[in-house]
């Protein structure tokens, strides 16, 4: 699968023929960018949540958890500044009649010209070998240096435009860029228009008393709320920080890429509160503890790379994303702001009540400074089912699909496999599966040649399965078979426990931080 295009469709009949996602409402012809998750994707979901979960509330004795309600108070909106600024910059293109955010036809200039350079940098390690200085003929080579200057002044005029609001400025850039409609090749466009990502809905019985209310677009506003109330009845002292995964709703402009920009999406987010002054120094530290997370994963350090903001959100002094190698290019997988302390501000002169804590060691009362990490459960699934998915070609020359889940956050750890369907094999089968059910998610499979069951299980991305034979009923012995390498081991019946829950324990992977 060399082309990206056909390693993305892949990924998607795969998602959807394993059980894993299903478009929503998919015998009314489905609705846009709103996916459901199927058997195998609720677990891999629930699955990376927990690794979540784990690694930042059960690690850290001074971060604690909160499910905040998705419904909040209107004036929550208006004072985070949602209300106002939570717009993206659209534009149209009158030949093909197709939306688009104007920022995005930007960025994918830029990045075309950044490949550009990429690739002379590789031609250029390929012909020099050990005795190329990368940082040299970056600094150096001048088509190198002409491709990435072009680069960063297109992204530093698009985020002074966007800052300011000059939005004929940003379709100024479209033009003097020649950036072209990828449907109609037309390079004819409307005017850039804010376009406000929050839907909107009602809550109330009758019609005169409903109230306007936002789904939220973010999970994190839950937590600014709850900060004086988890600090109080927690006794939280500062630095501390508050964990919580839930549903998101943006209206996105642009919505084409399966479980990456969705309309209802999921969250993961922690806020972290500091000192005024310290926070930059958080700041770094959470890039960091981020990065080792997604490290320990084992995706792989090359699909990852930071990506500092030039345009900063209307909260934050300083920005980063966490960007992944999807199977379309590297994309946002996950933001770290330093959000300073506007929302608990923006909350205090709202609400009117004190959002501050007192500080016994510096004998004053302030407004915490907030270092936030933000990341999407739908692209972290996406980052982690595109990168499993593999087609392997084997020594004998055969193929094989097999989808290389880390073991930790498999929907099935194992199968049970009876070689046939007789002579009491699936009876010791299924009691092995009874017993190991307790602690892992298990199946039970005796349909098929046994080759045809493991392609199935290295399908759907289980990690070990697990064959009864005749030699069972004699030794209590049985073969475990390792999706990755397909090796195979006798082992006994007894052992079994130890040796999946070594390979999938969350304690385990999370000591790899
Ligand atoms: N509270 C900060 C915040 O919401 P964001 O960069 O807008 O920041 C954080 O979103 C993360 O949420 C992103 O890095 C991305 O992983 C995920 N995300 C944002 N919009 C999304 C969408 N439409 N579909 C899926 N994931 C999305």
């Amino acid at each position: 699968m060399k082309n990206p295009e056909d390693k993305f469709k892949k990924v998607i009949s795969h998602a959807k023929e394993y059980g894993y996602v299903f478009q929503s409402s998919e015998i009314y012809d489905g609705l846009s960018a709103v996916y459901d998750y199927a058997q195998n994707g609720v677990e891999l979901k629930k699955n990376i949540r927990e690794y979540w979960w784990k690694a930042m509330v059960q690690m850290h004795e001074n971060i604690v958890g909160l499910d905040a309600a998705i419904f909040m108070h209107p004036t929550t909106w208006k004072a985070s500044g949602h209300v106002d600024a939570f717009n993206d910059p659209l534009i149209d293109n009158k030949d093909s009649k197709k939306r688009y955010r104007a920022d995005v036809l930007i960025e994918d200039y830029a990045e075309k010209l950044n490949l550009k350079a990429q690739k002379e940098i590789k031609k250029a390690a390929k012909r020099f070998g050990d005795a190329f200085n990368e940082q040299e003929f970056v600094s150096t080579n001048p088509r190198v240096v002409k491709y990435l200057s072009q680069r960063d002044t297109i992204l530093k005029r698009m985020g002074k435009s966007l800052e300011n609001e000059d939005l004929a400025d940003v379709k100024n850039l479209i033009e003097e860029l020649e950036i072209a409609c990828p449907v109609s090749g037309s390079k004819n466009w409307t005017d850039v228009k804010q376009f406000n990502l929050m839907f909107g809905t009602k809550i109330g019985a009758s019609a005169d008393s409903a109230m306007d209310l936002y789904l939220r677009p973010e999970t994190a506003q839950g937590i600014f709320v709850n900060f004086a109330n988890v600090q109080k009845t927690g006794r939280m002292k500062i630095p501390f920080g508050i964990a919580q995964t839930g549903k998101a709703f943006r209206n996105e402009i642009v919505a084409r890429q399966f479980i990456f920009r969705m309309r209802e999406f999921e969250q993961m987010e922690m806020q972290f509160f500091v000192r005024p002054g310290e926070e930059l120094k958080w700041y770094e530290h959470w890039k960091e503890e981020r990065f080792k997370w997604h490290l320990s994963l084992g995706l792989g350090k090359e699909n990852y790379r930071f990506h500092d903001h030039d345009k900063l959100a209307h909260y934050a002094n300083a920005a980063a994303d966490i960007e992944f190698n999807f199977p379309f290019g590297f994309k946002e997988l996950e933001g770290i702001h330093s959000r300073t302390d506007f929302d608990l501000k923006a909350h205090e002169a709202h609400s009117g009540k004190k959002l501050q804590f007192f500080d016994h060691e510096l004998n004053k009362s302030y407004v915490p400074y907030v270092i936030e990490t933000s990341i999407g459960l739908d692209r972290m699934f996406l980052a982690v089912f595109s990168t499993a998915l593999q087609n392997e070609v084997l020594e004998d020359g055969s193929e094989r699909i097999v989808l290389k889940l880390p073991s930790v956050l498999a929907p099935t750890k194992a199968a049970i496999l009876p070689l046939i369907k007789k002579d009491g094999l699936p009876e010791i089968a299924r009691k092995i599966m009874n017993d190991l059910k307790f602690d892992f998610n298990v199946s039970y499979d005796e349909k098929d040649a046994i080759g045809r069951r493991y392609r199935r299980q290295d399908a759907v991305g289980t990690p070990f399965c697990i064959t009864v034979d005749h030699d069972t009923k004699n030794d209590d012995t049985v073969t475990i078979r390792y999706r990755d390498t397909m090796q195979q081991e006798r082992v006994k019946i007894s052992d079994l426990k130890s040796i999946i829950s070594k390979e999938v324990s969350i304690g385990n992977w999370l000591q790899k931080m």
